[in-house]
């Protein structure tokens, strides 16, 4: 056991791989439910040669350093890394791993939770009926009631058209939508599945459903904005499972508010966990997650293998599988 190379888990992963994960290395697991401070991090993970991080853990440059030379590898447990200063882990030689493919569907699933919950208005719905409204309204069907938007035949359009994105594009053609997609390259494969390529202000001007799939990047800071949510139709809806800074929020509250949009459904916010106060909680067209987009038992425990595969291969030696910073092994070659 002593001999072990030492890995600080910033949080508990209770799936089977971190018993594999355990055979490898002397396991510390930061035990509480909330992420370890900046200062805790810090002190707890000194000595390791491994960390397994989550996406609100602030991997910055000076976290990074304050943990050399000892660290050699971040196996981050979420395809998103942009809590990771990645520069700065390449200059010093440290690998930084995530977990794609095996939570493409269930976030490609969460989306359309969203989708549909947004657009036929079923968390309104749950609320009218508990609240007893349904009942003093007096009558069990009404013409008028609770109508929605349907979704045959609408546009949905999508922004960043990688692996979660095509994964929504495939759900949409059995709901017989059309697809227009924006992405920094062309990609061949959501156009064979009949999607239009457009420019980004084409795509906020002809979507009746825009869902967002880039990563968090400078980029895409704030790329939906005020300017971009007022050339959207006043029907059409918007959806982010990517991540929260991608949007405006404070833009997209008055969007929603004085009716530049019609709803939109939101598992990522740019402050996490959402403040319960935040204006937009008070917004009847809006359906709100709290970032739970690969939240399934069986993708969890995926992403968690994913996780021991890139350990297990950095410590035979072996460039890991779902390695990041490709450009790493220039710099040091994989293995303790
Ligand atoms: P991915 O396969 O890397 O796809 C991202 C796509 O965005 C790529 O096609 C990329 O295009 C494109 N892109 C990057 N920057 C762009 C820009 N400035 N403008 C237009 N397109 C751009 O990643 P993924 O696996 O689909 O995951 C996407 C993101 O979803 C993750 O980064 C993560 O933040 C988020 N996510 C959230 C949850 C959740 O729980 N809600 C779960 C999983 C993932 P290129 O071809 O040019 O690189
Ligand atoms: C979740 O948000 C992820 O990036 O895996
Ligand atoms: C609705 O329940 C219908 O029968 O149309």
């Amino acid at each position: 056991m002593s001999g072990k190379p030492r890995l600080f888990m910033t949080r508990e992963i209770p799936f089977p791989a971190t018993e594999k994960i355990k055979e490898l290395f002397q396991v510390e697991v930061w035990p509480e439910y909330r992420p370890p401070t900046k200062e805790e991090l810090v002190s707890r993970a000194k000595g390791a040669k491994a960390l397994v991080t989550l996406l609100e853990d602030k991997i910055t440059c000076d976290v990074i350093e304050s943990l050399l030379p000892d660290l050699r590898i971040i196996a981050q447990y979420a395809v998103g890394f942009d809590n990771i200063d990645l520069n700065c882990a390449t200059r010093h030689g440290v690998y930084v791993t995530n977990t794609p493919e095996v939570l493409t569907d269930a976030t490609a699933d969460l989306t359309w939770a969203l989708i549909l919950a947004v657009t036929r208005r079923v968390v309104e719905a749950d609320r009218f009926v508990r609240d007893g409204n349904w009942k003093r309204s007096g009558a069990a069907w009404h013409p008028t009631m609770m109508l929605g938007y349907d979704l045959k035949g609408k546009v949905l359009g999508i922004l960043g058209a990688g692996r979660i994105g095509r994964a929504v594009a495939k759900r949409a053609l059995g709901f017989d939508m059309k697809i227009i997609y924006y992405n920094r390259h062309r990609v061949p494969e959501i156009e064979a599945m009949g999607a239009r390529y457009v420019d980004l202000e084409t795509l906020f001007r002809e979507s009746d459903i825009l869902t967002i799939h880039t990563p968090l990047t400078p980029e895409t800071q704030n790329l939906v904005n005020e300017s971009r949510l007022r050339l959207m139709k006043r029907t059409a809806f918007i959806i982010n499972t990517a991540r929260g800074k991608i949007i405006d929020l404070n833009a997209l509250y008055r969007a929603l508010k004085e009716g530049w949009i019609a709803g939109a459904g939101l598992d990522v916010f740019p402050e996490e966990p959402l403040d319960p106060s935040h204006p937009i909680t008070t917004l009847p067209n809006v359906v709100l997650a709290p970032h739970i987009g690969s939240a399934t038992y069986e993708t969890r425990a995926r992403m968690a293998d994913v996780v021991y595969q890139n350990l297990e291969a950095f410590v035979r030696g072996q460039v890991p599988p779902t390695l990041v910073n490709k450009e790493v092994v220039k710099v040091r070659p994989p293995g303790l």
